[in-house]
């Protein structure tokens, strides 16, 4: 990262969990990760290797047991505005509509009820919803929730999006628009995204660095920067090259760990 200080410093960080037995499960032991401003970075690795872990430290849900977490150089305490967050569960309220949902990220800022509505409706406007921003939530598709639930995060203007597997539960079409939309949305506003995946070709088409972890205890097994231009080809033979390398860092890192 050519010595500019990073956005986020995680540093040396263990966190255990107490088992329902007493029998500790290391989540995640000694990590040590920088991710710059403006970068896009997919964390990839088998299931409990400790990937929401890691980003319920940086969003400041946790704390970590071991180590540090530091957001501009000053350590992650409690959530914030800077830290936008799309998980793929609980994305939107079931009884306020697309603008109430969307306004709801701006319930922290001293705006009057037009300026936060305007705000709200520009928002939806970035992610092709105005026109639904009077529609609940059963009234759209799982394509749309998550767009609502993205224009959500960006209102408040984050410095870094981070996003739990945001796209797993939609079908494979409207998976590919909304990874179009989401580079689109990070090239437009310059937010850093750490994206977590568990879908090897999801990383291959977003990132511009990959990290990969292997499980118990869950450590990163492989960092990969992949310098590709956007929009990735995904029949290219350099898109296949990076699918095979990332899938045998995956199952190194399994083996290693079984
Ligand atoms: N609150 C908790 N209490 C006890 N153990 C936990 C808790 N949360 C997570 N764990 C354990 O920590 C490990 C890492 O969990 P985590 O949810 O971070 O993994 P993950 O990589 O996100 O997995 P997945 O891909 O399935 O979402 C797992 O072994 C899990 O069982
Ligand atoms: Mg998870």
């Amino acid at each position: 990262m050519s010595g500019a200080p990073s956005l986020i410093d995680i540093s040396g960080v263990s966190q255990v969990y107490a088992g329902r037995d007493g029998a500790p499960t290391w989540a995640l032991r000694d990590i040590t990760l920088q991710i710059g401003n403006s970068e896009f970075v997919c964390l990839i690795g088998p299931s409990g290797c400790g990937k929401t872990t890691l980003l319920h430290l940086i969003a400041g849900f946790l704390q970590a047991t071991r180590g540090s977490v530091a957001f501009q150089q000053r350590p992650i305490l409690a959530p914030g505005p800077e830290r936008g967050v799309v998980f793929q569960e609980y994305a939107l309220f079931a009884w306020m509509t697309a603008r109430q949902n969307v306004e709801f990220g701006l319930r922290a800022k001293p705006l009057s009820r037009d300026e936060r509505r305007r705000q709200a409706l520009a928002a939806l406007d970035r992610v092709g919803l105005l026109a639904a921003a009077d529609k609940y939530p059963h009234e759209m598709s799982g394509g749309m929730r998550q767009r609502v639930a993205v224009a959500r995060a960006l209102v408040v203007e984050p410095k870094v999006l981070l996003m739990d597997e945001p796209f797993a539960a939609v079908d494979a079409m409207t998976r590919q628009a909304l990874q179009d939309d989401l580079l689109r949305l990070w090239k437009e506003t310059g937010v850093s995204v750490i994206f977590v995946t568990h879908n090897i070709d999801e990383a291959v088409y977003l990132a511009q660095r990959v990290v990969i972890m292997a499980s118990h205890p869950g450590t990163i097994v492989a960092d990969r920067r992949i310098d590709a231009p956007y929009p990735r080809d995904r029949g290219s033979a350099a898109f296949g090259e990076l699918y095979g390398a990332i899938s045998g860092e995956l199952s190194n890192g399994t083996r290693k760990a079984a």
